[in-house]
C-alpha cells in the first residue's frame, strides 16, 4: 500500500546562513558568534571554519537550480543578522539585503515557497560583547531586526520560523560551551532562555504589525522523545522533567504564557529572572509549530545531576547514524501527534535527516542507501501521523549540501547532495533523486514494509 501525502504538501530541504553561505567577512557583513567560536583554536573538530563553507554566498543560483530539478516546492533557508545589520543594530548593510533579496526572488522564480528563519544561531558578535542573550536589551534588538526585515522582503517571504531550536542554542552556548558563544555560566543559560522567550515574543509581534501580512508565523523546535532507561517510578519521573525542559521550556511559553513546572531538584524559574509583565511577553500563540527531530533520548534517573536530577543515556546495541543518534523513526509520529493534539496548530517537519559519511564511488555516483532507508522509515511515521489526524502541511530533509556542522565541522554529511570541500561541486547523490521521485509522485511506496521493520 503506498502512503500518499495530501495534495498541497510541501517538499523541501532546510539551511541555515552560517552552515553553508561562506563569505564570512565579506560585501560588509560583521562578525557573528559563530565566526569568533571556529576561528579560536581548539573549539570545532579538525580546526575548521565556515569562512568559505559551501559557497552560497556566490553560488545560490547553482543550489536553487538543483532544488528545482528535484522539484521542491519550498525551501527553509536562513537569515544571517550580521550579514544585514553589521552590529546587530543601527546601520543597515544593504549589500547584506540585497544577496537575501535576490536569494527570494530566485526561488519565487523557481515557484519554491521560501520559509525564512530569522535567528538560525548567528548572533552578531558586537552584540555579544554587550551581554548576548544574557541581555534583556537583546530582545528588542532581535524584534527591531525582525521587524526591518519583514518590512524589507515580507512582500514576499509569507512564512516566517523566528528561531532555530531555542533549546539547543541556549543550553549547548551557555551551559554546555560546546557551541557559540562557549560559556559554562548554568544561570547565565537559564537567563538567556528567558530572554530568548522575551525576543520570541516581541519578534512574533512585530512580524504581525509589519505593513505586509505574513501568511504563517512558527518557530524551529528541537524536539526528542524522553524515554525511560526503566519502567522505575525514577526514571520515569526523571524522563517527565527532561521532557518538559527539553520540549516545552520555549512551546509553553509561546503557546500558553507560562512555563513548565518541572519539579525537579531546583526551581529553573527561580533563576530566569523573570519580571513583572514577561510572561505576557512571552505569550505570543505561533500559527504552526516547526518541528526539529532527529532521534530519541533515553534517561535515567540521577541525583548527581544538579539541575535535572536526570541523565541521558547512550543507547546500546541500537542502529546509530555516523553521528552516533540512535535512528529511531516512531520518534517522530509520537512527537507530532503529541505536539499536535496539544496545541492544535499545524506542523511542519521543519528538519529530519541523517549523518552517513557516503562520498563518491569510482563513477562518481554517491550511494547513500542508509539514508534513503532511513528517509523512507521516518516519512512513513509522518504519514501515519496525518493518518491520524495530525494536520502536517510540509516536510524539509536537513539538509540539501553536506555543510558545516557547527562543533563537528566537516566530519559529519547530511545533504542529500554531495559537496566537494576542494573544488565546490555538488553531485546529487542517490538519497537525492530518490527524494525528487517522492517530491514528484507525493507518495511513499511500500509503507508496510517500513513500518514493518
Ligand atoms: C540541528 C540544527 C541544524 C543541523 C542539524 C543536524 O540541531 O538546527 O542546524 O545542524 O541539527
Amino acid at each position: 500500500m503506498a502512503q500518499i501525502f495530501p495534495p498541497d504538501f510541501l517538499w523541501g530541504a532546510a539551511s541555515a546562513a552560517y552552515q553553508i553561505e561562506g563569505a564570512w567577512n565579506e560585501d560588509g557583513k560583521g562578525e557573528s558568534i559563530w565566526d569568533r567560536f571556529a576561528h579560536t583554536p581548539g573549539k570545532i573538530k579538525n580546526g575548521d571554519t565556515a569562512d568559505t563553507a559551501c559557497s552560497f554566498y556566490y553560488r545560490y543560483a547553482e543550489d536553487i537550480a538543483i532544488m528545482a530539478r528535484l522539484g521542491l516546492t519550498a525551501a527553509r533557508i536562513s537569515f544571517s543578522w550580521p550579514r544585514i545589520l553589521p552590529q546587530g543594530r543601527e546601520s543597515i548593510n544593504q549589500k547584506g539585503l540585497d544577496f537575501y533579496n535576490r536569494v527570494i526572488d530566485e526561488l519565487l522564480r523557481n515557484k519554491i515557497q521560501p520559509f525564512v528563519t530569522l535567528y538560525h544561531w548567528d548572533l552578531p558578535q558586537a552584540l555579544e560583547d554587550l551581554g548576548g542573550w544574557r541581555n534583556r536589551d537583546t530582545a528588542e534588538y532581535f524584534r527591531d531586526y525582525v521587524a526591518l526585515v519583514a518590512d524589507r522582503l515580507g512582500d514576499r517571504v509569507k512564512h516566517w520560523i523566528v528561531l532555530n531550536e531555542p533549546w539547543m542554542f541556549t543550553m549547548l552556548g551557555h551551559f554546555q560551551g560546546i557551541h557559540a558563544p562557549g560559556l559554562r555560566d548554568p544561570i547565565g543559560a537559564l537567563r538567556a532562555t528567558h530572554i530568548v522567550n522575551l525576543a520570541q515574543g516581541l519578534a512574533v509581534r512585530a512580524l504581525r504589525e509589519s505593513r505586509h501580512q505574513a501568511k504563517a508565523i512558527g518557530t524551529a523546535f528541537s524536539i526528542c522523545p524522553t524515554h525511560p532507561l526503566t519502567d522505575s517510578a525514577n526514571d520515569r519521573a526523571a524522563a517527565e522533567r527532561c521532557d518538559k525542559f527539553v520540549n516545552l521550556w520555549f512551546l509553553e511559553t509561546v503557546m500558553n504564557g507560562r512555563y513548565p513546572e518541572i519539579g525537579g531538584p531546583i526551581r529553573f524559574e527561580d533563576l530566569a529572572d523573570i519580571r513583572p509583565g514577561d510572561m505576557d511577553t512571552v505569550k505570543a500563540p505561533l500559527d504552526f509549530i516547526g518541528i526539529n527531530l532527529y532521534t530519541r533520548a533515553i534517561i535515567k534517573h540521577d541525583p548527581k545531576e544538579r539541575y535535572l536530577g536526570a541523565k541521558h543515556v547512550q543507547p546500546e546495541g541500537k542502529e546509530l547514524t555516523d553521528f552516533g543518534w540512535e535512528v529511531y523513526p516512531r520518534s517522530i509520529s509520537e512527537m507530532i501527534l503529541r505536539i499536535s493534539r496539544k496545541y492544535g496548530r499545524p506542523i511542519y517537519v521543519t528538519e529530519n535527516g541523517c549523518s552517513y559519511d557516503d562520498l563518491p564511488d569510482g563513477d562518481g555516483r554517491v550511494r547513500d542507501e542508509r539514508r534513503i532507508c532511513f528517509l523512507r522509515r521516518y516519512l512513513a511515521e509522518v504519514g501515519r501521523a496525518i493518518e491520524a489526524g495530525a494536520d502536517v502541511r510540509g516536510y524539509f530533509v536537513w539538509t540539501l549540501t553536506d555543510n558545516f556542522e557547527w562543533a563537528e565541522g566537516y566530519a559529519q554529511r547530511f545533504g542529500i547532495v554531495y559537496c566537494d570541500r576542494d573544488t565546490q561541486r555538488r553531485i546529487i547523490k542517490d538519497s537525492g533523486y530518490w527524494y525528487a521521485r517522492l517530491v514528484q509522485s507525493n507518495q511513499l511506496d511500500d509503507l508496510r514494509l517500513e513500518l514493518d521493520r
